[in-house]
């Protein structure tokens, strides 16, 4: 039996330092993007703007190899008491063990926003799962909405908008 196989998810998880992304971190979080597959790859100039401007609303896993997983949020400025998740991303060897849910309850914890939402593709079932257990693990609401359609996308798969709560503070 591998060890990782021996280890409860949760242990697992655990095993990851979360912690804010700093201004530092943009070229750690396009690196991980581009090597996870299944997110849009932005400029590296994305991720420079994001990691200087929206670490308080974001977090990075550190691993014992380097960073491996990471949500980039921010706050809506129509609507700011929201944490709108624009990427989330855990490094292929570490999926599956707890680490995209614990970093999500970490950044709700850090943020204490009213709601969350995150725009999921009809086909992501990984994220899709994501954030509905996000949801009963908050004990809030879930409510999908479709967002934007192939045309507004260039023909992409459309997006569906996945709101949260409100969500009760503890
Ligand atoms: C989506 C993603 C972030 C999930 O991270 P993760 O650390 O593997 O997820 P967790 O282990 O915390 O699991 C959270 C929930 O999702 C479910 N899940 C995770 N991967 C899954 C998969 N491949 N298929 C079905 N369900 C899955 C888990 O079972 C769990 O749900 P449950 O509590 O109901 O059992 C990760 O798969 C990823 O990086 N995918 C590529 C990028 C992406 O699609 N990002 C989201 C775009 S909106």
């Amino acid at each position: 039996m591998s060890t990782a196989a021996a280890i409860p998810p949760a242990d697992r998880a655990a095993r990851s330092t979360l912690r804010a992304v700093r201004a530092d971190d943009g070229p750690d979080l396009h690196a991980l993007v581009a090597d996870g597959g299944g997110l849009d790859v932005n400029s590296p100039y994305a991720y420079v703007l994001a990691a200087r401007f929206f670490g308080a609303t974001s977090v990075i896993a550190e691993g014992t190899d380097g960073p491996e997983g990471f949500v980039l949020g921010l706050a809506p400025p129509t609507h700011p008491d929201t944490l709108f998740v624009w990427q989330v991303g855990v490094a292929p060897a570490a999926r599956g063990r707890g680490l995209g849910l614990s970093m999500l309850r970490w950044l709700v914890a850090e943020v204490a926003p009213t709601h969350l939402e995150a725009t999921v593709t009809p086909t992501n079932t990984a994220s899709q799962r994501l954030f509905g257990a996000l949801a009963r693990d908050l004990s809030a609401p879930l409510n999908v909405t479709r967002w934007a359609d192939r045309d507004d996308l260039g023909g992409a798969e459309p997006e569906d908008l996945h709101r949260i709560g409100p969500i009760p503070t503890s």
